[in-house]
């Protein structure tokens, strides 16, 4: 769907459109409802029809227009009960029901007022509800032959101006990770990948710098390059730096894993499990979404984004279970199973970011099952080798309604990393712990403060979401934007 949103200064009855949209909380019409002249009426047919308001719960009532000209409506959403409290959270969940429903009903145009129920500003309910509105409008129809494409201009009556801006360029920003995860794996291979960066940092101004498979070689890439060796679509090393105009606060790196497709390799996957995995460059679309948003906000670190861009497939020049590695650091990692690909990927980006100059590096991956045993669907493994930076990102993902929880690297693990013919394998052989060793792993290639984030449950969903539908959905990048342009202030 078409979204535009429309900031406004004015109240939701000042605004000249057939359909206002007001807010019921705890029963009770919020304060743009109160305002309205059919106020008595809208009370009375809430009774009437015993609407309570749950939330998301809509009633559409006609009121009164001058003679002769189209009829008007209120539509009244549901905000949930008073004891509950309506958070930031339920805000941006209004503003994707919302449009939705207003749609639903054929409405091109409508003005709804900025839900400020509870204890956040007009900022913090503006930018909720315009970065719902537009998440939750997000379609993916490339691939139909006879796409519908709906059209809606929103009204934000009571608006911060800034705030829907700066909601719309991340929001945007998700959309945009979103198609990138979306794409079907036979279009989107390591080069085209690479060719989006490039497309990227033309329309940014971002630096954007590919290696194809001959510099990944030589650069001594050897863990990158032994996934990436049995696919007829060569991999690709992507570089992306954005630059502040004077002299950047802080050097951060964002390394994205971007496996194009993952069948798992020899260690091969069942076709069950095979069928999500286009969405295993999750981790990459994160990195340049963010990027698009941050080129745009111009915050004053400076940002380096590494994507080590590779398909994992079955063929006679696939690497095998027991091939020996040998890593950009000189580490030599023995393969004890090839669906364990993502860390040996990132052990080469990771190494490069560290020696690139990055003071700090955050790694987002759909790196493990196990992580998704652990915290289900909706929330992100957190795991940091330096405490400030893990509560930086902690607390980056909390303002941004994004959930991430904490995971140790457990010390006592690192042991059965230890290989008998190499110095490293990729798997422990142990069965318990999945996401920890993973994480143990990644943080054997670089020294610097390191979070990595496992999005393996949070990156795609078969199901469609409060905030969109199936399919990719963009998580991270609300994290990545914020923690380095904070726009939102704590709840
Ligand atoms: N890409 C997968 C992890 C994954 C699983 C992402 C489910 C999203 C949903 C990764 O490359 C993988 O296959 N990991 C293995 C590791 C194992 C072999 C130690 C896994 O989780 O089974
Ligand atoms: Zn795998
Ligand atoms: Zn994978």
């Amino acid at each position: 769907m078409e979204i535009r949103l429309k900031s406004a200064r004015r109240y939701v009855e000042e605004i000249p459109t057939r359909l206002r949209v007001v807010g019921v909380w705890g029963g009770e019409l919020t304060e743009g409802g109160q305002r309205l002249a059919a106020k008595e009426q809208i009370t009375q047919m809430m009774d009437e029809l015993k609407f309570r308001g749950d939330f998301a719960e809509t009633l559409l009532l006609p009121v009164s227009a001058s003679e002769g000209s189209e009829p008007e409506f209120v539509m009244l959403f549901g905000l949930g009960a008073k004891k509950r409290g309506v958070s930031l959270e339920t805000v941006r969940k209004a503003g994707a029901k919302l449009v939705a429903a207003i749609t639903k009903l054929g409405f091109k145009e409508a003005v709804t007022e900025t839900f400020l129920a509870d204890k956040f500003g007009k900022k913090e309910a503006s930018y909720a509800l315009a970065e719902g509105a537009i998440l939750g409008a997000y379609e993916f129809k490339k691939y139909k032959s006879d796409p519908e494409v709906k059209r809606l201009r929103l009204w934000l009556a009571r608006s911060s101006g800034p705030a829907v801006d700066r909601a719309e360029i991340v929001a945007e920003a998700v959309n945009y990770a979103r198609d990138l995860v979306n794409e079907p794996p036979n279009v989107l291979t390591p080069a085209e990948l690479a060719e989006r960066a490039r497309e990227l940092g033309r329309e940014t101004g971002l630096q954007v710098t590919v290696w194809d498979e001959r510099q990944i070689q030589q650069e001594g890439m050897g863990a990158f390059y032994g996934v990436a060796q049995g696919s007829a679509n060569p991999p690709r090393f992507i570089q992306i730096t954005y630059k502040p105009q004077g002299k950047p606060s802080r050097v951060l790196a964002y390394v994205g894993k971007g496996l194009t497709f993952d069948t798992g390799g020899y260690s091969l996957k069942p076709s069950e499990s095979m069928t999500t995995m286009k969405s295993d460059m999750a981790g990459a679309a994160a990195v340049l979404g963010a990027m698009r948003a941050i080129a745009r906000i111009q915050p004053d670190v400076e940002v380096r984004a590494y994507i080590a861009a590779a398909e994992n497939m079955v063929s006679g020049s696939a690497y095998r279970v027991s091939d020996v590695l040998k890593s950009l650091s000189g580490k030599t990692i023995e393969v004890m199973n090839t669906d364990a690909e993502g860390r040996l990927t990132l052990a080469d980006a990771l190494t490069y970011a560290d020696r690139e100059g990055a003071e700090a590096i955050v790694e987002l991956s759909t790196l493990t099952g196990a992580c998704v045993v652990a915290l289900g669907q909706g929330v992100a493994g957190l795991f940091a080798t330096d405490d400030r930076l893990g509560k930086e990102v902690q607390e980056a993902a909390l303002r941004a309604g994004e959930k991430v929880w904490p995971l140790p690297l457990e010390e006592d693990y690192r042991e059965l990393l230890k290989s008998t013919t190499a110095d490293l394998k990729n798997v422990s052989g142990a069965r318990h712990g999945g996401a920890i060793m993973a994480g143990l792993f990644l943080s054997e290639f670089t020294e610097k403060p390191l979070v990595h984030l496992d999005i393996a449950g949070p990156a795609y969903t078969t199901n469609p979401h409060s905030l969109g539908p199936a399919g990719g959905t963009g998580f991270g990048v609300r994290t990545l934007v914020e923690m380095v342009a904070p726009g939102i202030a704590e709840e």
